[in-house]
């Protein structure tokens, strides 16, 4: 494969906006933002240096104190966060890239450790994610959060579209909604974590109105090709199951593309959260949404050069999303053009903080 061939190289079109290539640098969880849950200009470092995707999703954002799942993950809902990232949306885009911010609630999943002193998770039913979360000091099992009652529903939907706007005063090029990976819009999603009996549980419907109202929030701020949703249909990782998955995701992207959003973004079934294992061929990828999704899809999961290429030649998605090749190589779509060699990733610095594993990847030429 030659690079004058090579599709993930070649200039696309995202909505209205103009992307150089196709690789997507994927949402990654680093645990590296500063005090108050504020950008760092470490933060803004690692940025720009993967600033030749075609476009960067942030790392799940939490849209509000509760939300947040891990440690020192960053926030979009304090004047102090809207600063800090603009120094990242400005550092991407003098670099030509363009930079999406994903909207993040851990619902569950977030732990009272980390959480504000008396504080508890929320979900739509109380409901344990029978699952161990990622705590600075170990792994620990998640509590049992408390249900959301009816009327706190509009208020978190407000959170969203908060999350939405201040993304649009920091200068991103758009949002994310994070819908997958088990955190609230899933938890909603999903019928082993929703027991609700009230329009937010039950029938499909009523559990795809929740990710369907955020999504129609952060239209409602950003106009419809700005949004992207991500899923993550076939991923066990935090305890997250469907009785009928197939049934379930087919109406949300009929509804999603009902919607007019500019992509889909679907994690495919070969990852379960930050595991990859075997894909038996059963689960629900960029395949299966295909045919029901008219806008772009970005598939993500483990994709190597080849692969990617292959997903684009074939037309199972749009454009392809590298998290741990991109993490360790800044450069990787000039690697890719070249067919150079790739630095090798460290999964023991994913989720650790400082330096080391985050803004110290070389980029090809670097002394
Ligand atoms: C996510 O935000 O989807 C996420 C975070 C941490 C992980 C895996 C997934 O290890």
């Amino acid at each position: 494969m030659t690079t004058n061939t090579l599709q993930l190289l070649s200039p696309a079109t995202l909505g209205d906006l103009e992307l150089t290539n196709r690789m997507i640098l994927a949402p990654l969880t680093r645990c590296r933002a500063g005090d108050r849950y504020v950008p760092q200009p470490m933060n803004v470092t690692y940025y720009a240096q993967r600033a030749s995707a075609g476009l960067i999703i942030s790392e799940a954002t939490q849209v509000s104190r509760n939300g947040l799942g891990y440690a020192n993950t960053p926030g979009i809902y304090s004047q102090e966060q809207i600063e800090g990232w603009k120094q990242i949306t400005k550092a991407v885009h003098d670099k030509g890239g363009k930079i999406f911010l994903q909207l993040w609630h851990a619902g569950r999943v977030a732990h009272p450790d980390l959480l504000e002193e008396g504080d508890i998770p929320i979900a739509p039913s109380s409901i344990l994610a029978d699952y161990l979360a990622d705590l600075p000091n170990g792994q620990f099992p998640h509590v049992t959060p408390r249900e959301l009652k009816l009327e706190e529903i509009p208020l978190i939907i407000e959170q969203f579209r908060q999350g939405a706007k201040n993304a649009q005063e920091a200068g991103f090029d758009g949002v994310e909604i994070h819908a997958g990976n088990g955190y609230l819009p899933d938890q909603f999603l999903q019928d082993n974590s929703n027991h609700r009996t009230d329009e937010y549980g039950g029938s499909i419907e009523n559990r795809a109105r929740f990710l369907l109202e955020i999504t129609q929030a952060a239209i409602d701020v950003w106009g419809k090709e700005r949004v992207g949703v991500r899923l993550s249909p076939s991923s066990t990782f935090n305890d997250m199951h469907d009785s009928n998955p197939a049934a379930t995701f087919n109406y949300v992207a009929q509804e999603l593309d009902r919607l007019g959003i500019g992509y889909l973004h679907v994690v495919e079934p070969r990852i379960k959260g930050n595991v990859t294992v075997e894909d038996d061929g059963k689960g629900l990828g960029a395949k299966f949404f295909r045919p029901l999704f008219g806008g772009a899809i970005i598939t993500a999961g483990g994709y190597t050069r080849d692969t990617g290429e292959e997903a684009l030649q074939n037309n199972t998605a749009d454009f392809v999303a590298y998290g741990r090749l991109f993490l360790a190589n800044p450069d990787l779509p000039k690697r890719f053009a070249l067919n150079a060699e790739l630095n090798k990733y460290n999964r023991n610095t994913f989720y650790t903080s400082g330096e080391e594993g985050y803004i110290d990847y070389p980029s090809l030429g670097d002394a």
